[in-house]
């Protein structure tokens, strides 16, 4: 007999079979193609893990720099786009504005239905070209700045710095940029990847399906935490602090210990390792405000692995970092979750390349337990409350 079983959350169900990452949860490990992620954040660089993530292999020399010609030649944004920004709504979320703004660039560029791998790595490429300047512009309009046309020269970390900020990047900054987007550019069947193909799988558009990814990863339990976990920071507000809050919000029960906790994981997030390196050797050049949030952060840190969370498995992931690296080189917190978004924007490409290459409609079901089959009453002889 078929027994029904709801598998909440889908956790530990797979949707789909995928050559494109490797995740092994016991030993802290994730492989892209087969690449070791700690071998790329350290060796590589977001452009050429956009390539591979996009072509499914490493690019050759001349493969390579025919790649970066094209994101050079498609930086830029487009009179109408920018246009669009200017009048995009202020004064909210930034990631709902760029959902916006995105599906405002696919009404421009998509005339017809693009289901074939080269047409969809051409938006993707775009897409991906154009994000920093689209960053830059949405957070620089709103708080009435000029914007600034992104540079030839600058990689797409360095322009999302240079772009956002107005001054010449500090390369250690360049170089830790590179590694959050290597870093955040692809995680397996994780939430927004899944949304991305839950919509291509019905045949609908690129644009669609990223945009999918992209209200998924709006959400604080994904990609949002990055963003929350600063906030936290903040709250805090004094190092001196962090026991009585830990007490009074975590250990309480009262919240959840954003930047903590993974569905994969019961240890440490394998990613979370590269940002703490950079934070430690780059911590000496923090003052300030960035200094005192960095100290409430490694704080509050250690008091999370001395408590009950330690004891279920409950260790810190990316997202706890990331946030705090971005503040430490003076990056405007808005962006946060919109950086996530840019590195992802290849990750969800990959996955939605691959799944339509032997597409099946997502549609799964649910388990009913609502009321038996029941009398239909008009509205008129209706008594009492009919719930
Ligand atoms: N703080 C306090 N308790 C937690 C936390 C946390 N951060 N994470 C999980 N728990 C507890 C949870 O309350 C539950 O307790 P109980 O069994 O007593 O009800 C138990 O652990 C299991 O939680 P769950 O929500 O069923 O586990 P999950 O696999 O669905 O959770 C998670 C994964 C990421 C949603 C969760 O750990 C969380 O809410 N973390 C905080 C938000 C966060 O940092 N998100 C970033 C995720 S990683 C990167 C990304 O995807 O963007």
């Amino acid at each position: 007999m078929w027994i029904m079983k709801v598998v909440k959350g889908l956790r530990d169900v797979y949707v789909a079979e995928s050559r494109i990452c490797r995740i092994d949860p016991e030993e802290g490990k994730i492989y892209i193609y087969g690449y070791d992620m700690d071998e790329l954040a350290v060796k590589s660089n977001f452009e050429e893990v956009s390539y591979l993530l996009l072509y499914g292999y490493l690019p050759t020399k001349r493969e390579y720099h025919e790649f970066l010609s094209k994101i050079k030649g498609s930086m830029s944004l487009p009179e109408p786009v920018i246009e669009f920004i200017r009048r995009v709504p202020q004064n909210i979320d930034m990631m709902e504005r760029l959902r916006t703004i995105v599906s405002y660039i696919g009404n421009l560029r998509e005339r017809e239905l693009v289901r074939d791998e080269e047409g969809i790595r051409e938006y993707a490429i775009d897409l991906i070209s154009k994000m920093p300047s689209i960053i830059s512009y949405t957070y620089r309009f709103e708080r009435g700045l000029e914007p600034i046309e992104p540079r030839d020269d600058l990689s797409l970390a360095g322009n999302l710095l240079y772009m956002v900020k107005g001054e010449d990047p500090d390369p250690r900054d360049v170089r830790g940029l590179d590694i959050s987007l290597i870093l955040y550019s692809e995680h397996g069947m994780n939430a927004s990847t899944f949304a991305s193909i839950v919509v291509a799988s019905t045949g609908s558009d690129y644009y669609s399906s990223i945009l999918a990814g992209i209200g998924a990863l709006r959400g604080p339990l994904h990609g949002y935490a990055n963003t929350d976990a600063l906030k936290q920071f903040i709250e805090i507000g004094d190092p001196d602090r962090v026991d009585e809050w830990f007490r009074e919000n975590i250990e309480s029960r009262a919240r959840r210990l954003i930047g903590f906790g993974h569905r994969l994981y019961r240890i440490h997030d394998p990613r979370a390792k590269h940002y703490q390196k950079w934070l430690e050797e780059n911590g000496n050049r923090f003052s300030g405000e960035a200094r005192k949030v960095y100290e409430i952060a490694i704080r509050l840190y250690r008091r999370a692995l001395n408590s009950f969370l330690a004891d279920k498995g409950i260790y810190p992931n990316c997202d706890y970092w990331s946030g705090l690296m971005y503040y430490s080189m003076g990056l405007p917190i808005e962006i946060y979750t919109p950086i996530f978004l840019l590195s992802r924007l290849t990750g969800w490409t990959a996955h939605i390349i691959e799944y339509i290459e032997n597409n099946v409609l997502i549609r799964p079901r649910a388990l009913y337990i609502g009321p038996e089959p029941r009398e239909y009453i008009p509205i008129d002889m209706r008594q009492g409350d009919t719930s």
